[in-house]
């Protein structure tokens, strides 16, 4: 029988949010690895150079008043944009996430971004119109409800104001990670084996996350049989049950993934009267940093602003076909 078949027949899981599948028990969600959150800018990381060109889209495609980020996890794009922005209020759905979010706020000493932890599915506490633009990175297709939180973005910006989006769609999986499994350590005694089904044609995908009281280690050992890292081929329906006697907890957490032009029609449908795929600040910044001799490219952060800025200005009013997901900005 099919894995995934076999743990909804016979594991019984529990459907869940993500902030109770996974963003709660995070101690830090990117893994500490965002750049200037986490540690200083790398000038010769391709990478690094991407984050900055995603800073700049998401702060000329809003404006810089008052910003809303929908969904920051460890403060990310807020905490790099608010340096340049009036205000930044960051929501999630998850009391770990804005717990990290403002950890990371103080220890970086920026007081004009705040954090609010506002439940799935609940109404932001703002009013009608309250931002100036809004921010929103992987965020909408990690909520259960992902019209309602669009409807409510869209509420609480100004007439005139625009959100900016990135979102995972699911065809970038095409290439053989329709499913995956990932063994995760909780620290101690408590592992969990994350799998994942992608319908990419169905724009969604079933998570799991079997909870189990041993060590990761022991939980890849005894499914692997000792053979490294786990593959879904291990991940069998016998192997499984041998396991199952320390599963401790099964959760499940459907999600939709819509597609760019799945997107941008809702984006209509909650009422934005312009909606525009464009090419990213951080694909422009990618591109500008494989232009550049080593010899040739800024040795600080000022002077990578100074490079980057301009191409992402560009980049966010060149037009991007909706085929390929691009980002989206949409105008209320
Ligand atoms: C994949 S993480 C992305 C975090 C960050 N924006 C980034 O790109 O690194 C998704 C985040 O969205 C949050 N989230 C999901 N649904 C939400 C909702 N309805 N309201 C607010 N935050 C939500 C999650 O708790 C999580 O922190």
């Amino acid at each position: 029988m099919d894995v995934f078949d076999w743990i909804k027949k016979n594991l019984n899981p529990r459907v869940c949010d993500s902030a109770e599948f996974i963003y709660d028990e995070m101690d830090s969600q990117s893994e500490r690895c965002l750049p200037i959150i986490y540690r200083p800018f790398d000038t010769t990381s391709r990478g690094d150079w991407r984050e900055r060109g995603f800073t700049f889209d998401y702060l000329y495609s809003t404006g810089s008043g008052r910003l809303l980020d929908f969904g920051p996890g460890d403060g990310w794009p807020s905490l790099n944009v608010a340096p340049f922005a009036g205000e930044v209020v960051g929501v999630d759905a998850s009391k770990r996430r804005v717990e990290a979010c403002e950890e990371n706020a103080e220890r970086l000493g920026i007081e004009n971004a705040a954090f609010v932890h506002v439940p799935h599915s609940t109404r932001l506490p703002f009013p009608d119109g309250h931002f100036d633009g809004a921010m929103a990175a992987s965020s909408v297709e990690q909520t259960p409800d992902p019209l309602f939180a669009l409807e409510e973005i869209y509420r609480v910006i100004r007439p005139g104001g625009r959100l900016r989006v990135w979102y995972e769609a699911l065809a970038r999986y095409r290439d053989g990670r329709e499913r995956e499994v990932w063994v995760r350590s909780v620290g101690g005694e408590t592992a969990q084996l994350i799998l994942t089904d992608r319908h990419i044609d169905e724009e969604r995908a079933d998570q799991f996350n079997l909870v189990f009281d041993v060590s990761a280690q022991h939980l890849n050992k005894t499914i692997t049989g000792g053979t490294g890292e786990i593959t879904l081929d291990d991940v069998t329906p016998e192997a499984l049950e041998e396991v199952a006697p320390r599963i401790t907890d099964v959760r499940a957490c459907p999600l939709r993934h819509p597609s760019g032009r799945t997107l941008a029609a809702w984006l209509a449908d909650v009422g934005f009267r312009e909606v525009l795929p464009t090419e990213s600040g951080a694909d422009a910044a990618g591109s500008l940093f494989d232009q550049l001799a080593p010899q040739d490219r800024p040795s600080d952060l000022e002077g990578v602003d100074a490079l980057v800025k301009p191409v992402v200005e560009k980049a966010i009013e060149t037009p991007a076909a909706i085929e390929g997901d691009p980002m989206i900005t949409a105008m209320k």
